[in-house]
């Protein structure tokens, strides 16, 4: 276990075949993970049994949500999303494109968002498609106490109908009023109900809504937030190589990904960890 030099992340080794464990090292892994919030693991290929045999070490499997092609990417493992630009046959076989993903929490437009997500990385471009993860405990902790006593108690809704990508999901409708966004509300504060520690707990910020403000303050509110919360001293940055797989902590880290050129290949394949906390 090494930790990187920033405010979260961390390298970790000694990973039997597939990413096997014993009892006492997934211990190990799940302290670690709730500690550095990012766990790094790099060079060991995977295939899907093994992503999946791995993911199920940090609870139970939440299948993917929806996208905007309205289809499962992988039949036979419905519980992995594939994040790739890749087409085959005039077919996208992953979700996201080769755009920039902004900032975001994953599926926080359900009452109880993922705990954990897991990336694998199959094939990746030469340059670009590197992925950002920002600490939100520290962005907390080091929010002004009067920026602290503006967003005590409040909430917010968290987009359902476009993806990380900002591409409409199926089904949805193009939102004209943030103040009837669909999605549910969450506290901008979360307390960890282990530890109690708070985290600011985002969601994504377009489409975004703070309950009981006019607009106009609810978009000044937001973007300062969101302006603090994504400060480089906050987040570290991963660049991928094939058989990096990485880990994080979904309700106290947001994640971003850079552009990449569309003619490069990448494809990711990913699990998620289903939530049991509504989020307080
Ligand atoms: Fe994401």
């Amino acid at each position: 276990m090494v930790p990187l030099a920033g405010c979260l992340g961390a390298t970790v080794s000694g990973f039997g075949p597939g990413l096997a464990v014993s009892d006492s090292g997934r211990n190990i892994l799940l302290n670690a993970w709730r500690e550095y919030l990012v766990l790094i693991i790099r060079d060991i290929p995977l295939n899907d049994p093994e992503l999946l045999a791995f993911a199920r070490l940090f609870g139970e499997l939440d299948p993917p949500g929806p996208n905007p092609y309205g289809t499962v990417f992988l039949p036979d493992f419905p519980e992995l999303n594939v994040i790739s630009n890749v087409q085959e046959d005039g077919q996208p076989i992953g979700n996201l494109g080769a755009g920039e993903a902004v900032w975001h929490a994953d599926m926080t437009y359900v009452e109880k968002p993922p705990t954990a997500g897991i990336l694998h990385a199959l094939e990746v471009p030469p340059h670009g498609g590197n992925t950002c993860f920002a600490n939100m405990y520290a962005a907390y902790d080091a929010l002004d106490d009067s920026l602290k006593a503006r967003i005590e108690g409040r909430s917010a809704i968290h987009d359902a109908a476009h993806n990380s990508a900002g591409m409409l999901r199926k089904g949805y409708e193009e939102i004209t009023d943030v103040t009837r966004t669909p999605g549910p509300r969450h506290p901008l504060v979360r307390t960890d109900p282990g530890t109690g520690r708070k985290a600011l707990f985002l969601g994504r910020r377009p489409y975004s809504y703070i309950e009981g403000m006019d607009v106009a303050e609810s978009e000044t509110l937001l973007d300062e937030i969101w302006e603090h919360a994504t400060r480089p001293e906050f987040a570290m940055t991963h660049v991928w190589q094939a058989g990096d797989t990485l880990i994080w902590h979904n309700l106290t880290v947001l994640h971003r990904r850079d552009a990449f050129g569309s003619s490069s290949r990448r494809i990711m394949h990913r699990a998620q960890i289903r939530g049991e906390e509504a989020i307080a």
